[in-house]
């Protein structure tokens, strides 16, 4: 006879195993990715090393899937790859009719081993009776008060107001308890008191040449960064103020400064200024850029070579339009209008009749903004031969990419810039939602000597259906805007870790974009974090480089080799390869390849057997780029307005012999994907969203044969059961 207990204790069993079983598995949840239980997420806070753990702070909604009642979550890892989630270190403030008094926004932690700020306590004696203190942790926030009021310690708070606040830890992060001085840095200084609701994002290190504490915090609109220094975590002193420069449109957030040795010569040392702009990105809302320089102790100074002057061109290149021809029309300059263009021309910039146009070069611009954004058409350029590596304009408008599905039949609704050759688009460029011009530039090395033309492609009436294009240029070095971190969509507010050494600087992104974050498909959390990288410094092309690869410890997730192969010469077509489930959806493949006959060659993940669905990764020989294609990658009915930021083919230029052996890395999770070149420079990461029945895994080679082909294929592991 079995006992009513032991009854009891195997259902109690059989009722654990399910749990266990069930968790971390609802659709698209990421296998290795850390992502908060439920609730919504966005960026990384606090980012500290310390006895042994890693301690990773979000800021975290604990009431719903949206932004709101911002607080601080907390996880710990002791090897960035298994994360353990512990309560909620700090929690949005309300009051006794539910006004929201006080969030916690985003910031930094670090250790305070010398105790500076006087937040030890006695934690027991030793065997002389000598009191043995604690080690105090101090997390450094932003506390913005939605709501005006008196504090208890009488700051009087302004609705709105952003200032820099800290917290302190005496169990190791576990229970934090905020200074009851409280904000230790009230406004901005008086010439930006009017930045007081823009005032935030704090990160502190410890500067041990002059024993200080040093702080940089954003002025988000006004794009500059502000530099601390303080004794004590308490009192801070502005020592200076960096920016604006290089990408600064929509707002300036979580900045972060770190020096990094070059080349792994600890005798060369740079630092690096890494922070998020929001909207403004690479491709449309966030992105992150990085600029580096040296610092003093209270000063950041760029690299001239690293800060781009968006009002100069090149030296040595070629002005191939400049649009400055107002009174001109298309026809009359050699270019050809149809639709609502024909017959015009060039337009006077401070009389287009849509938010003020910025950041284009002279009077005149090209725009397709004329009787709002109903006007339709094409504007094509003369022919040209390429001569030069680069192409390189300025642009702006609404994101509406030429996709070479759709191009051409009813659901076409490009409004984009291209370069056409051979009869096909090559390159193509979209706005990137804003009014401002930007530079673009496209490498066109492999065409050199062939005939081209420009075509502005305008098909869309919707909001924001324009585009304004000026200064197309040819040259043999490219028209940078700044350094992107990363050239997908889905890498912002990336914040390293404070307690490690030189060499294992570690970033963590929000794996996100604002641009569509709360609509994402997930449920019942919403957003994750990007593998945790490893930094570094490399010279590529006699230029400093800010390079990046998954940290080692990943491999530990790692499954034996699944799949692996050598072609000496890959076949045109696609060659599919076999991976087994679940590891067909979360996989880390890495392919060698040098260019034979084709034009392109990469990998096709969660295709579907009808391939209606597919998310293409590959290297584009002519285009010299690294590719991440996203357009069929599954569910993007979750944006239902326009323009959709989310559907996109994502573009990182790497320049390449063609005897150059190219590697690629990826990480696929059920959500995403991470792709870096061999150096780490090429970085694109993505969220995809694909249907469970994509589950193929393809090769394929474009336009002929791909040389020297060397794929192999490790299943990943779940961290989380
Ligand atoms: C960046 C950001 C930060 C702010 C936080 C609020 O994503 O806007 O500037 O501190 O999110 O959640």
């Amino acid at each position: 006879m079995v006992s009513w207990t032991t009854c009891v204790f195997i259902l109690l069993l059989g009722f654990g195993r399910c749990l266990v079983h069930s968790y971390y598995t609802e659709e698209y949840r990421p296998q290795f990715h850390f992502t908060p239980e439920q609730n919504w997420m966005n960026d990384p806070n606090g980012l500290v090393y310390y006895n042994g753990q890693y301690h990773l702070f979000y800021q975290y909604n604990p009431n719903g899937t949206t932004w709101g009642f911002m607080s601080w979550g907390h996880a710990v890892s002791t090897d960035l790859v298994h994360w353990k989630h512990l309560p909620i270190a700090l929690e949005c403030k309300s009051d006794s009719n539910g006004n929201v008094l006080e969030m916690f926004f985003s910031g930094s932690a670090v250790v305070d081993v010398n105790n500076t700020s006087g937040f030890a306590v006695p934690v027991g004696k030793d065997h002389h009776g000598k009191f043995i203190y604690s080690t105090p942790m101090v997390a450094i926030y932003t506390s913005n008060y939605p709501t005006a009021h008196t504090q208890s310690n009488g700051a009087v708070i302004r609705a709105g107001q952003q200032s820099q606040s800290i917290a302190f830890s005496n169990d190791n992060g576990l229970t934090w308890t905020q200074y009851d001085g409280n904000p230790v840095i009230e406004s901005p200084p008086a010439q930006y008191a009017d930045q007081y609701q823009q005032f935030r994002d704090p990160f502190v290190f410890w500067y041990a040449p002059s024993s200080k504490w040093i702080m940089v915090a954003s002025l988000a609109m006004e794009h500059i960064l502000l530099i601390y220094s303080s004794e004590n975590l308490k009192d801070w002193t502005l020592q200076s103020q960096f920016g604006p420069e290089n990408a600064r449109f929509g707002q300036w957030e979580c900045p972060s400064l770190f020096p990094l040795h070059v080349d792994g010569n600890k005798n060369i040392v740079k630092w690096v200024v890494l922070m998020g702009i929001n909207p403004g990105g690479v491709i449309t809302g966030s992105g992150t850029q990085y600029i580096l320089g040296s610092f003093d102790g209270t000063t950041f100074v760029p690299d001239p070579s690293d800060v781009y002057d968006p009002t100069q061109i090149p030296t040595g290149s070629t002005v191939f339009q400049d649009f400055e021809s107002i009174s001109s029309s298309f026809e009359e300059l050699g270019w050809n209008a149809t639709g609502d263009f024909s017959g015009l021309g060039p337009q006077n910039a401070s009389t287009v009749q849509v938010w003020d146009i910025m950041g284009y070069l002279g009077t005149g611009v090209l725009t397709t903004y004329l009787f709002g954004d109903i006007a339709m058409g094409t504007i094509t350029s003369p022919r040209f031969t390429i001569t030069k590596q680069y192409i390189s304009f300025l642009i702006a408008g609404g994101y509406y990419p030429f996709n070479p599905a759709t191009a051409g039949t009813p659901d076409d609704n490009q409004v984009s810039f291209s370069l056409v050759i051979g009869g096909q688009v090559v390159h193509s460029q979209t706005g990137t939602d804003t009014e401002d011009l930007v530079w673009r530039n496209w490498n066109v090395a492999g065409w050199i000597g062939q005939e081209a033309y420009f075509i502005v492609t305008d098909v869309n009436t919707g909001p924001f259906a324009h585009l304004h294009v000026d200064e197309i240029i040819f040259s043999d070095s490219p028209k940078d805007e700044g350094n992107w971190f990363d050239f997908g969509p889905d890498l912002y507010a990336a914040a390293t870790y404070n307690g490690l050494d030189t060499n294992h600087r570690t970033v963590i992104g929000w794996m996100n974009n604002w641009a569509y974050a709360q609509n994402i498909p997930t449920s019942p959390w919403r957003s994750a974090m990007t593998v945790p990288r490893t930094l570094a410094l490399k010279t590529i092309n006699n230029k400093v480089r800010l390079v990046q690869q998954p940290v080692s410890s990943l491999s530990s997730l790692y499954t034996s080799k699944l799949y692996s192969n050598q072609f000496k010469s890959l076949r045109a077509g696609e060659t599919a390869i076999n991976v087994p489930a679940p590891y067909n959806a979360r996989m880390k493949l890495t392919v060698q390849f040098s260019r034979g006959r084709g034009t392109q060659f990469g990998v096709i993940l969660r295709s579907n057997t009808t391939d209606t669905q597919e998310t293409v990764i590959g290297y584009d020989f002519l285009g010299q780029n690294v590719f991440v294609d996203r357009f069929s990658s599954g569910d993007n009915s979750f944006v239902d307005w326009q323009p959709n930021p989310y559907p996109g083919r994502f573009i990182a230029t790497l320049p390449t012999k063609s005897t150059d052996c190219i590697t690629l890395n990826i990480l696929l999770d059920w959500s995403s994907v991470e792709v870096f070149d061999g150096q780490g420079l090429a970085v694109i990461t993505s969220q995809i969203f694909p249907l469970d029945d994509s589950a193929q895994v393809k090769l394929f080679s474009v336009g002929g044969t791909t040389k020297d082909v060397t794929v192999s294929v490790n299943g990943i592991k779940s961290s989380w059961t």
